[in-house]
């Protein structure tokens, strides 16, 4: 059974209720419960969310080197745009990252096309609504 670890950046935590014209109207909560649903007997997942760009960062060094991850799908939120450090972190580490993002952030403002941490990634998914987590778990097994 593979084990992945799910990480989700700032304002995530909100997700249901936050623009959901935007963003839907599932909870993290809600979308960790379908994703590991239909994960069931293939990953593990654990899910985990800060608002903080140092304890994201603190949180891929602790899933890398021997913490027996087998991938990363992040959601970095806003620090997509704008984190040269979670770029740093994300090619400092051994684990695979998939990026992932409800909203087709391509569709979106200019500023929010490009993406920091994208060139480091080993791939990424964007603008299926929450099936984007499941989208990248499956990439990562
Ligand atoms: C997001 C897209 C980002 O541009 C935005 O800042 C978010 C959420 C998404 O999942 O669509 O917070 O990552």
């Amino acid at each position: 059974m593979k084990r992945l670890l799910v990480i989700n950046g700032p304002n995530l935590n909100l997700l249901g209720r936050r623009e959901p014209g935007i963003y839907g109207s599932l909870s993290l909560a809600d979308i960790a419960a379908s994703v590991g649903e239909e994960m069931r007997g293939l990953a593990e997942i654990e899910w985990w969310q800060s608002n903080h760009e140092g304890e994201i960062i603190d949180r891929l060094h602790a899933a890398a080197y021997g913490a027996g991850y087998d991938g990363i799908v992040l959601n970095a939120g806003a620090y997509t745009h704008t984190s040269l450090a979670i770029a740093d972190a994300i090619a400092a580490i051994d684990v695979p990252v998939v990026e992932v993002h409800l909203s087709n952030i391509f569709r979106r403002e200019e500023v929010r096309h490009r993406s920091l941490i994208a060139p480091v990634c080993a791939g990424s998914i964007s603008g299926f609504g929450a099936k984007v987590y499941a989208l990248a778990a499956r990439a990562l097994i």
